[in-house]
This record gives C-alpha cells, sequence and structure tokens, in this order.
C-alpha cells in the first residue's frame, strides 16, 4: 500500500508498464480520496498513443465503472473526437486524480462532484507522471484547468490560453482546451452548439501535428 506524498513515488519508478502502473494504482493511499471513492480510475488507451488527453477526476459513472470518461463528458469527447478525424481507440485518456471526489446532495442520493485541492492533484501527481513517461506521447491535451495548472503551472489561464501549443519537458507539444463539462453547462442549446464547434476546433489542430 502506498502512503503519503513522496512514499508514493518509490513503488512506481520500478513499474515498467501501463498494467502494472494501473495495478499498484488500485491500492494508492496517497491522499484521502479513496475513502469516499468506489475504485481508483486509471487512464486507459493505445500504450504508445500520440495523442494523451488529461481530464480533472472520474466522474460519477467513471467511478463506478472502473473506466475514464464513459458517461455524459466522455460521450462527447468521443463525439468531438470524430468530428476532429481522432480515432479514440488510437489516443491514452487520463485523469489528474483518480479517484472520484464528491459530496452528497443536500436532497436525494446523487454525488456532487467536488473539485480536487491542490494537495490531492500533487499526491496523484506521481502516477500522472509515469503514465506520460511509459506513453510517451507527441502532445498531451489538458481537458481545463485542473489538468492545465497541474502540468502548465497555477497561473495558466485555460479562457485566454486554449488552443496554444506549447513547448515542454512533458511531451513536444502541449495544449490545454475547455473541459467536455463546460460544454454540457452551456445555458441553451445554440451556445452549446458554439463551444462544441470552439472543442472540435481545438482538437482538429492537435489532429493535425499527428498526422
Ligand atoms: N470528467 C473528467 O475529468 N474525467 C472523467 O473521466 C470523466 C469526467
Amino acid at each position: 500500500m502506498l502512503r503519503g506524498g513522496t512514499a508514493v513515488a518509490v513503488p512506481i519508478k520500478g513499474r515498467s508498464s501501463l498494467t502494472a502502473l494501473q495495478r499498484a494504482a488500485r491500492d494508492c493511499r496517497a491522499c484521502d480520496l479513496w475513502k469516499n471513492a468506489t475504485q481508483t480510475v486509471f487512464g486507459e488507451g493505445a500504450s504508445k498513443a500520440a495523442i494523451m488527453f488529461i481530464g480533472e477526476q472520474p466522474g460519477d459513472q467513471e467511478d463506478l465503472a472502473g473506466h475514464p470518461f464513459v458517461g455524459p463528458a466522455g460521450k462527447l469527447l468521443d463525439e468531438a473526437m470524430l468530428e476532429a478525424g481522432i480515432d479514440r481507440n488510437e489516443v491514452y485518456v487520463t485523469n489528474t486524480v483518480k479517484h472520484f471526489k464528491w459530496e452528497p446532495a443536500e436532497r436525494g442520493k446523487r454525488r456532487i462532484h467536488k473539485k480536487p485541492r491542490y494537495s490531492e492533484i500533487h499526491a496523484c501527481r506521481p502516477w500522472l507522471d509515469a503514465e506520460i513517461s511509459l506513453v510517451k506521447p507527441k502532445v498531451l491535451v489538458c481537458l481545463g484547468a485542473t489538468a492545465a495548472q497541474s502540468l502548465l503551472g497555477r497561473n495558466f489561464s485555460v479562457s485566454r490560453q486554449r488552443g496554444e501549443l506549447i513547448e515542454s519537458p512533458l511531451a513536444p507539444k502541449v495544449m490545454a482546451t475547455v473541459h467536455p463539462s463546460s460544454i454540457l453547462r452551456a445555458p441553451d442549446h445554440s451556445s452549446r452548439q458554439l463551444q462544441k464547434e470552439q472543442f472540435v476546433r481545438d482538437l482538429t489542430k492537435i489532429a493535425a501535428l499527428v498526422k
């Protein structure tokens, strides 16, 4: 079992495959989020993917299913990838934080998503770094502010800097765009359409980089 911020790095180091990494992550106790989550939701996809998508954390459906981006945000991501000419089977999809953080709804049984704290993002970072160093993607795509600020710095602004191609020690190119959940939260159909078109435009730019 992995306990404590730095202790987590030791068992991760020797893992030479994504499968071994995923197995080790099942018992991660580097922060407290495992306590209220059903399971660790690790990244999935092509082991040598040219594109790696990084979301925030698993949602309610992902927590139950044990797979990343299988709920409503994942469906929107799939549609946008398809429109941009990106095959989901050829990419790697993961999250900044591997456990679902939630609080109970005031009424009813719904589990309401809660944003992860900096300490939780930091505790989970060795897993993300290990995924990046095994997959070695050409492009890292940060979906939303949590992933972008974790990888590009706390002052990174997705609204101002989305779509920019950034060179980084992590990968030849890093791009941040919006999180698909933010498109689902658009107030009406036409703004949702518009935001989705902008999202597809960002993904099309990414697709062109790996052609
Ligand atoms: N939102 C995320 O950031 N990740 C998922 O896996 C699902 C929803």
